[in-house]
């Protein structure tokens, strides 16, 4: 839950050290699950920014949450070796059939979708990652499959 108090912890510890936003708001989704809109214009304050600069990392950046994430993490990556095989329509069922976008939650609150650029796996493409753990060779049903074993 949202605690100002540890943010204003967190913020001031990052605020000393050059180019804090990025340290600063990865410290706060490691510890909130997310950056929370009410860090923003804390963070903005300490650091001497405009709300509407943090706001535009947050959001530029795909490893930030805006909002807290489901049970379980998907990811699939979206660089060119994995596009290149599939990775698009691979993507656009497992959008379909979660029906969520890209850093969407599935209704039920236990899948987020998320992507990815990259995880050095291109040459098991189309790659992805589920709560961390990386998969190569994707397609429809081994999507399916990782799913299916962490919504039992
Ligand atoms: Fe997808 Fe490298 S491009 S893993």
């Amino acid at each position: 839950p949202w605690n100002t108090e540890l943010a204003q912890e967190i913020i001031a510890s990052g605020a000393k050290i050059e180019g804090a936003t990025l340290p600063i708001l990865h410290a706060l989704q490691e510890v909130f699950g997310h950056v929370p809109e009410a860090a923003v214009p804390l963070v903005a304050q300490a650091l001497n920014l405009s709300r509407a600069e943090i706001h535009g990392v947050v959001t530029f950046y795909h490893d930030f949450r805006e909002s807290p994430a489901g049970t379980h993490v998907l990811k699939l990556c979206r660089a060119e070796a994995c596009q290149s095989v599939g990775g698009n329509e691979l993507a656009d069922s497992v959008k379909a059939r979660l029906g969520v976008d890209w850093g969407g939650t599935t209704a039920d609150g236990k899948i987020t979708l998320e992507a990815t650029y990259c995880l050095g796996l291109c040459a098991c493409a189309p790659a992805g990652m589920l709560d961390g753990q990386v998969a190569g060779r994707l397609d429809e049903a081994a999507v399916s499959e990782l799913l299916a074993e962490v919504r039992r």
